[in-house]
């Protein structure tokens, strides 16, 4: 199955519209080299509308990094309705990632609730999920993939994948700087992969799962080289253009 490659841009809470300027004019000079990668960006909320504006035009595309998980726009102090994501030129938002279960308490329920949020509000939800190394270490990885997708399974159904990306982020890996290998990602890939597929293999096969975790240029091209790795989502490395798309690179030319 030929799924298409997608390189996502997570800049978590980092830079300035200067910075980010000076990074989109970099990126820009460089995408339309790799027609056969989608290229998307998740800027903080407050800088997505100017880096749109940047954008146009552009095949690149933007994403939010996170969206409230209420069906409905009102008094919620501090948080961003999906419709508001979409109004400013959101086709993706990230669901679930790590940082936002351990730090601010996301709960499988939480994430749920934002990936039908997402959804309802014509979002793609790139939801992530993950085990922490005490997990990994006491062989607890497939138990907890597991249940982090059958939380959002049970709660969305399987016809939901159809419009949604997973990213496999092992938490040990994420700004650390140790990256999973080729072979723990695939096992770890294909597992989810067949999680879906007791549901629905045609969906299963069709959907997107990228890795996250201290991707790079130089280590990019064996992981996206995995048959069930079909991109990556990328933290610090997406904020140096040069890194981005020497990854962008990798994924279009992929031996898939
Ligand atoms: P790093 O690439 O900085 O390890 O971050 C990965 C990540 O969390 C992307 O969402």
């Amino acid at each position: 199955m030929q799924r298409r490659a997608l390189v996502a841009g997570n800049w978590k809470m980092n830079g300035s519209r200067d910075s980010n300027a000076h990074l989109i004019h970099d990126i820009l000079l460089e995408v339309r080299k790799y027609p056969d990668v989608d290229v998307l960006v998740c800027p903080p909320a407050i800088y997505i509308e100017s880096v749109g504006r940047q954008l146009d035009g552009s095949p690149v595309q933007l994403g939010g990094q996170n969206l409230s998980e209420q069906e409905k726009q009102g008094a919620y102090t501090g948080e961003l309705h999906g419709s508001m994501l979409r109004d400013v030129g959101c086709s993706y938002v990230i669901v679930g990632h790590s940082e936002r279960r351990a730090f601010y308490g996301e709960t499988d329920a939480v994430v749920a609730a934002k990936f039908r949020a997402a959804q309802s509000c014509g979002l793609t939800p790139i939801l992530c999920v993950g085990e922490t190394l005490q997990e990994r270490e006491s062989g607890q990885t497939e138990a907890v993939l597991a249940r982090q997708i059958k939380s959002v399974l049970d709660a969305c159904g399987i016809a939901a994948f159809k419009q949604a990306v997973v990213a496999y982020e092992p938490v040990w890996a994420i700004g650390t700087g140790r990256t999973a290998t080729p072979d723990q990602a695939q096992d770890a890939h294909a597992f989810i992969r067949g999680q879906l597929a007791g549901a629905d293999a045609r969906i299963s096969n069709s959907l997107r799962i990228l890795y996250g975790g201290s991707v790079k240029a130089d280590n990019a091209e064996s992981l996206f080289n995995c048959p069930d790795v079909d991109g990556g989502l990328i933290g610090g490395a997406s904020l140096k253009s040069g890194e981005f798309m020497a990854i962008c690179a990798a994924a279009q030319s992929r031996s898939k």
